[in-house]
């Protein structure tokens, strides 16, 4: 059977199962080989609750690229407190940092698409391909009503950059359907939400939103691009 119809199979087999099913199950066919991302926004969060609630033998890592909010370490740490767990923290290569600040500046990313790709690569994509080596599924806290550039994205996907299958259980869950979630099981959550941000990233790159504005107009909101890092190439 080629990989498509592979792909295709799990994503029938997935679609009739909530988040904690599906999770249980992504666990069960792929021993040992499933990791899943946080960057400690709401929707990983939610993810964090599962694994961790469920028991579930996944590791759980996170991209620290060196230019993330204060407030984004601190629920790092209380997350791993209030569930007792480790999150597997990856940092860029210190060689390739250095060499990027010599050629863009410490803040060249303001300056051009091209130099904010650049270190959102040395950054987030690199030190991602390190922690995705050698496992078969890969779980994101993707959902399809964060952007239109998401709307058409799947439960399962083929990851052809990093040769991976995506697994993204919140797929179809609406932004009220996960607060509330939130909310009853009082999961730990980034006090800058609390200040009008939504979608967080790196601290220079990322501001608070007015009421009304798309939930990714805070990330990258100099650029009229996708306002996607690269970590989600299609
Ligand atoms: S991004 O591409 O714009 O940065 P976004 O912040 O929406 O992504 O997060 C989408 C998903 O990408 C998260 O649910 C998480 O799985 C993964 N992700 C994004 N940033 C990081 C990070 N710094 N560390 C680990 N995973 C991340
Ligand atoms: Fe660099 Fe900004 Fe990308 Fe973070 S979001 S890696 S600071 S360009």
């Amino acid at each position: 059977m080629d990989r498509n119809q592979n792909i295709s199979d799990l994503e029938a087999r997935f679609q009739s199962l909530s988040a904690a099913e599906g999770l249980r199950l992504i666990a069960e066919l792929f021993p040992g080989k499933v990791v899943f991302s946080t960057s400690l926004g709401q929707e990983d969060q939610v993810i964090t609750q599962l694994i961790a609630s469920h028991k579930l033998p996944i590791q759980i890592f996170s991209l620290d690229t060196g230019r993330l909010f204060p407030e984004t370490l601190d629920l790092l740490s209380r997350t791993e407190a209030k569930y007792r767990t480790r999150i597997q923290v990856y940092y860029p290569t210190t060689s390739s940092v250095e060499s990027l600040v010599s050629q863009i500046g410490i803040n060249g990313f303001y300056e051009s698409v091209e130099n904010r790709k650049s270190c959102c690569f040395v950054r987030k994509v690199e030190p991602l391909k390190r922690a995705l080596a050698g496992n078969e599924i890969w779980i994101t806290g993707l959902r399809a009503e964060q952007s239109a550039n998401r709307s058409d994205m799947k439960r399962i996907e083929w990851d052809a950059s990093n040769e991976i299958i995506k697994y993204n259980p919140l797929m179809d869950w609406t932004y009220d359907q996960m607060i509330a979630y939130i909310n009853e099981n009082k999961i730990p959550y980034n006090s800058l939400h609390d200040q009008g941000f939504i979608s967080i990233g790196c601290a220079p790159c990322t501001r608070a939103i007015l009421p009304g504005e798309d939930a990714r107009a805070g990330r990258w909101w100099w650029e009229d691009s996708k306002k996607e890092c690269g970590l989600h190439a299609r």
